[in-house]
């Protein structure tokens, strides 16, 4: 396979974790269905911030017990909403009212967040919505947004001045990115260009609402190792490629190019709390979604939405705690690791991922076969074979009576499985290589 392509920032840690937290928390908390609410039900900025911003109290907030639960899951970075698209912020910005400090909350809720998962080890990355419909120079689109399709639309953006709301987005990156010491990521959402009309902020926004290259060139003179992802509309400058509420089918590509990827999916379709939502999916299969990312030497940015009280739910919970039990036995399988070379084919449900430093290979049983895995291919390049979950060993030999039935080739390697599973989310074998 080609190189990956070189990234401006250092994603030589990002490839290594594979494994973080993704973090929305903002007003719509409270209203407890979607983070895009305000869009969803047209709801007027008056009534929005009559409802949510004079009542945000999360009293129960702690960030020492999120960042607990972050690391406790086996995840080693996380990324926080600094802002969505509500335009709330969770810090106390110089350039703005707009934020959690003029709230119940009365104080900053990004520092010492920062801090909790920082203190962990945990990397820090920032989400920072460039869509906003709550500042008074952003100019009001007709695709998204409570005002949409409001018919006075028009009289309302006199006066609004896109430039001057460029501005503001310029000097909260920065004060992000001056204020709070080192920040892994960057992570901004998202752009949604009219090819026809470019300019006209009226129908669309592309990098020149945002002036994304005078922008990525300050980034890069404040924190020249941040990650950034690829969301400002523009071609260069960008460091990941970020599919999101899809699984890639194949390693992520630009212009035939294997890149840097992460995919980021929600337990449940909500980024933000979503009390009612029913759709939650089960942990094995959240766990089949990581590893099918690094099978395909990606990440997984795996969401949740605290409430607006401050905590993660009881299902959120669940899942990670889940997730750290799975990770405890198997991150050999996950951490420094990508997808095998490609002279291993990939056997029945299964998914390969492959240690390059160590020379091993991981087996993940998807569903339990019976009684053996043939691996094509592998015959004589295979020293040794274990369960990772409990180190015992696996025999690597089918019979000949056994074997002629099947008429495997010379070069199949069989591994001899247990009748029964073992009981952990997912089995995972790890081989040996020559
Ligand atoms: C989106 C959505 C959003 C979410 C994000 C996460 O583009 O607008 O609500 O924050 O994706 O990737």
């Amino acid at each position: 396979m080609a190189p990956t392509r070189k990234t401006d920032g250092d994603t030589s840690w990002f490839v290594h974790d594979r494994f973080g937290l993704f973090i929305h928390w903002g007003l719509y908390s409270m209203g407890a269905r979607h983070e895009w609410l305000k869009h969803a039900e047209k709801i007027p900025n008056e009534v929005y911030d009559e409802r949510y911003f004079k009542r945000f109290d999360p009293d129960l907030y702690d960030p020492e017990a999120w960042a607990d639960a972050c690391a406790g899951a086996g995840m080693k970075y996380f990324v926080i909403t600094t802002k969505h698209h509500e335009g709330f912020c969770l810090w106390d910005s110089k350039h703005t009212e707009y934020k959690a400090t003029r709230t119940p909350a009365q104080r900053d809720l990004l520092r010492p967040m920062v801090d909790a998962f920082r203190k962990r080890g945990i990397k820090i990355g920032l989400y920072h919505s460039i869509i906003d419909w709550h500042h008074p120079d952003y100019v009001l689109d007709n695709k998204n947004g409570p005002y949409r399709e409001h018919p006075d639309r028009e009289a309302m953006n006199g006066g609004r001045d896109q430039a001057k709301y460029a501005a503001y987005l310029h000097a909260q990156v920065k004060e992000l990115l001056t204020d709070f010491g080192k920040i892994d990521i960057m992570w901004f959402d998202f752009s949604f260009p009219d090819k026809d009309a470019p300019d006209d902020f009226t129908r669309g926004k592309g990098h020149k609402a945002w002036k994304s290259p005078e922008l990525l060139k300050m980034i890069r003179s404040l924190q020249p190792d941040i990650i950034l992802d690829d969301r400002l509309d523009w071609p260069e400058g960008w460091d990941i490629k970020t599919p999101e509420q899809v699984q890639p089918r194949e390693w992520v590509k630009v212009d035939g190019q294997p890149v840097v990827w992460e995919a980021c999916q929600t337990f449940s379709g909500s980024w933000g709390y979503h009390r009612d939502e029913q759709t939650w999916r089960s942990l094995e299969n959240l766990v089949h979604t990581l590893i099918d990312c690094v099978s395909k030497g990606g990440n997984l940015l795996l969401n949740v939405g605290p409430t607006a009280r401050g905590e993660f739910d009881s299902r959120a919970l669940d899942r990670l705690k889940g997730f750290g039990e799975w990770m405890r036995r198997h991150g050999r399988s996950i951490y420094g690791c990508t997808q095998a070379p490609a002279e291993f084919k990939t056997p029945q449900d299964c998914r390969l991922t492959y240690a390059p430093e160590k020379k091993r290979l991981y087996v993940h049983c998807l569903a339990w076969p019976y009684k053996a895995i043939h691996l094509d291919g592998f015959g004589g390049k295979v020293e040794y074979a274990q369960f990772l979950h409990d180190g015992s060993e696996i025999a690597m030999k089918m019979d000949d009576w056994h074997a002629r039935q099947l008429g495997l080739a010379a070069d199949t390697l069989t591994l001899n499985l247990p009748q029964v599973r073992p009981d952990v989310t997912v089995p995972v074998i790890e081989l040996f290589l020559k």
